[in-house]
């Protein structure tokens, strides 16, 4: 029997990359190894807490020991590596963290993997998931292939970057097995409201203000969920070792324009008069160090790999909406107590 380890699998993408290996692979051990911190959640995993090929590792991937002491227990043939944290904003509040998390947790799991696999790495997969942000800024034209220039601008990319060199490094020095893959912006169930849209769709549930940083003119480039969480499934299983896929929709939103649809959408289904979630609009001060657009090229996973994202946007933010709605417990939980504290100290100086 294999044994797939997952980490930050309590967290937004992780949980569905856990609950679709959980599903697809019965004959395999799935491991979700997860700190829990404010963005991991065991509440996302409940429909597969039980199954028999499960197994949920509370602990933290920057405590090299830790993480030494359960490749020696498990044996694990397979790290498909999440576990980061995630928001931008967050990362210029406080660098270190994302230092800390992103790249010496990263580097401890390459640790344990190589001395793991100790040169023997026939059927063995070292999967890094990556972001898009490392390629830096485009402005009006191009796309990010896979051989664009990294050119981070934020401490998150730039973390994400160094993760994503250090697999390389590993590749290139020890042979080990790797492969990354760098997607643009995800949305759909599950993702803590302290990124754009459940962040508007809470607020607008509490009549709050949306703050759209800047004039809104940012582009991003969105993917539903699930279908990162396929294409990641599709590259485990067709990947060639020491490749780079890109993954993303080919759904490029301005922000302000994806704001209006986001509530509009929210209105029809809660029943507001048209208008009423836009008044809520405020323009606060920009984000420090903003990246203007971000555009993948994905046509190597797809041409390659003949993986397809499978939702439309109009759908993909239907659904989300709609799971929002349909769990605002588990909205209200995540967002009582420090996350609280969070927002005060990110949006009181932005009016
Ligand atoms: P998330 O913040 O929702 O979840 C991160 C998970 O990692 C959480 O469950 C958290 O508890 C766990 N974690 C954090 N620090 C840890 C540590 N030290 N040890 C063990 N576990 C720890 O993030 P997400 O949005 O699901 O992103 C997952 C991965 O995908 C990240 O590597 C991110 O860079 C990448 N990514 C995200 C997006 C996006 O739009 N969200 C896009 C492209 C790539
Ligand atoms: P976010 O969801 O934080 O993702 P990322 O910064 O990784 O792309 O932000 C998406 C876009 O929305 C980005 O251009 C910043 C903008 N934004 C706002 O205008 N207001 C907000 O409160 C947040 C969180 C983001």
């Amino acid at each position: 029997m294999k044994n797939i380890l997952i980490t930050g699998g309590a967290g937004f993408i992780g949980s569905h990359v856990v609950r679709l290996f959980v599903n697809e692979y019965k004959d395999r051990q799935i491991f979700n190894l997860d700190k829990l911190t404010y963005a991991g959640n065991l509440e996302n995993l409940t429909d597969i807490e039980n199954k028999s090929n499960y197994t949920f590792i509370k602990g933290d991937i920057v405590d090299g020991s830790f993480i030494d002491e359960i490749f020696e227990k498990y044996n694990f043939d397979t790290v498909i590596h999440l576990a980061a944290e995630s928001h931008v904003d967050r990362s210029i509040t406080n660098p270190l963290e994302f230092i800390h998390t992103n790249i010496v947790g990263t580097v401890n799991l390459l640790n344990a993997s190589k001395k793991q696999w100790d040169g023997s790495f026939t059927d063995k997969l070292f999967y890094h998931i990556s972001t898009d942000e490392v390629y830096g800024s485009l402005d009006d034209g191009g796309f990010f292939f896979e051989n664009t220039p990294y050119d981070p601008q934020s401490p998150y990319s730039a973390s994400k970057a160094s993760s994503d060199h250090f697999v390389r490094a590993y590749q290139n020095t020890f042979g080990l097995p790797v492969i990354i893959s760098n997607c643009s912006n995800n949305y759909g169930p599950n993702q803590f409201p302290e990124k754009l849209i459940p962040l508007f769709i809470n607020n607008i549930l509490h009549e709050k203000s949306l703050p759209v940083y800047g004039k809104g003119e940012n582009v991003r480039d969105w993917l539903y969920v699930v279908d990162h969480a396929k294409a990641i499934h599709t590259i485990f299983q067709k990947g060639k070792v020491g490749e780079t896929y890109n993954i993303g929709g080919f759904n490029e939103w301005k922000n302000l324009d994806l704001i209006k649809v986001l509530c509009k959408v929210v209105d029809e289904k809660i029943g507001n008069s048209p208008g009423t979630s836009e008044k809520l609009i405020t323009y606060v001060k920009d984000r420090a160090g903003h990246d203007l657009r971000y555009a993948i090229d994905a046509n190597k996973i797809m041409n390659e790999l003949g993986w397809e994202p499978s939702l439309q946007f109009e759908e993909g933010i239907g659904k989300t909406v709609d799971w929002y709605l349909e769990n605002k417990e588990w909205l209200e939980r995540v967002t009582s107590g420090t996350y609280l504290d969070y927002y005060k100290e990110q949006y009181q100086n932005r009016k």
